[in-house]
């Protein structure tokens, strides 16, 4: 008899991560991987002990500034309202909005997430607040909102979160062409509430992304990890070092990994490999700082105008309410 070997065939995201892996390691000049592979499952629940670090004190802010101000926020917004934000992550400081939002009116909300780990989780974390009906979407984020904008009933409201400071991790122009994608999902009027950090000490910046406990140098490095696990790649994790620097040019912190020692990686058991000359890095993530201005100019870019702000003291670090011009 014979047996025919049965393959799983690779669905549509598996074969992008192979294809952008594959660009990212094979170009030639500085070797890259994009930012939003970081978060698979293992990489989400290392992001989430991330913000509970001492050293990283960007969560707190954007919490304590949401925790103060949502009443404030939200009589900014007109009503009936439908929320969606991207790259929710676990929605642990949203519930500051949805519970303003909700006492109001009863409202839908729309976390766009790549990861599923990280929807799952706000999902539970906010499931217990009335009056929202939560309707995760597992999608990259402009193609969920592209899906959220077609289901928003005629004469509401959208409000669109982006928080984290999660617009630094495009690169200066980037950030820009993104904002005007998401403008183009938005009708006049729409919201977006935009969270960034503020250019502060080169010590506080560097310590936030290089902890003394590696949890920061763990998430980075999992996304080695990842490529073994997903790709049959044979990187040893512990052959590479997490490397946090300040590019001032670019007004960001780089996240980068860096080979201790010469050495060659196959990918895709032999499909193909990779050479790392000792000392040679691969870029994971930017981390781009703002000044107050630098935020009404790239939104005015974008086609959003300022209508509020708010700015924790603590931690520098700004919460812009966006109107869609
Ligand atoms: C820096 S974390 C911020 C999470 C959360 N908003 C916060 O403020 O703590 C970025 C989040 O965006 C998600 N993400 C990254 N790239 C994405 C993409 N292209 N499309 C959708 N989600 C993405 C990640 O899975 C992660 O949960």
């Amino acid at each position: 008899m014979n047996v025919t070997p049965e393959f799983e065939p690779m669905t549509e995201s598996a074969v992008r991560f192979a294809d952008e892996v594959r660009a990212g390691l094979c170009r030639s000049g500085q070797k890259t991987l994009p930012s939003k592979y970081l978060y698979d499952p293992l990489g989400s629940a290392l992001f989430d002990a991330i913000t509970l670090l001492p050293e990283y004190g960007l969560t707190r802010a954007e919490e304590r500034i949401l925790r103060r101000h949502a009443s404030e926020i939200v009589g900014h917004l007109p009503r009936p309202t439908l929320v969606s934000e991207l790259g929710s992550g676990n929605g642990r400081k949203t519930r500051w909005i949805l519970s303003a939002l909700c006492v109001r009116e009863p409202l839908s909300y729309y976390p766009i997430e790549i990861s599923r780990a990280a929807l799952a989780s706000c999902e539970s974390e906010l499931s217990d607040i009335e009056a929202v009906s939560i309707v995760g979407v597992e999608r990259e984020y402009l193609d969920g909102l592209r899906e959220v904008a077609s289901l928003r009933p005629d004469g509401s409201h959208l409000v669109v979160l982006f928080l984290g400071s999660t617009i630094g991790n495009f690169d200066r122009g980037a950030d820009a062409r993104f904002l005007m994608g998401v403008r183009s999902f938005l009708q006049p009027g729409d919201s977006l509430l935009l969270g960034t950090d503020l250019m502060k000490p080169l010590d506080r910046m560097l310590t936030a992304y290089d902890d003394p406990l590696g949890v920061t140098a763990a998430f980075n490095l999992n996304l080695l990890a990842r490529i073994n696990r997903e790709l049959n790649a044979d990187f040893d994790p512990r052959a590479f070092e997490h490397v946090a620097r300040f590019n001032d040019a670019a007004g960001s912190i780089e996240m980068h990994i860096r080979s201790k020692r010469r050495q060659v990686i196959h990918v895709m058991g032999d499909a193909y490999s990779v050479a790392f000359a000792e000392g040679e890095t691969i870029w994971t993530e930017s981390c781009h700082k703002y000044s107050q201005q630098s935020i009404t100019d790239l939104a005015a870019l974008a086609g959003f105008r300022k209508q509020a702000q708010w700015v924790d003291s603590e931690w520098p670090f700004a919460e812009t309410l966006l109107v869609a011009s």
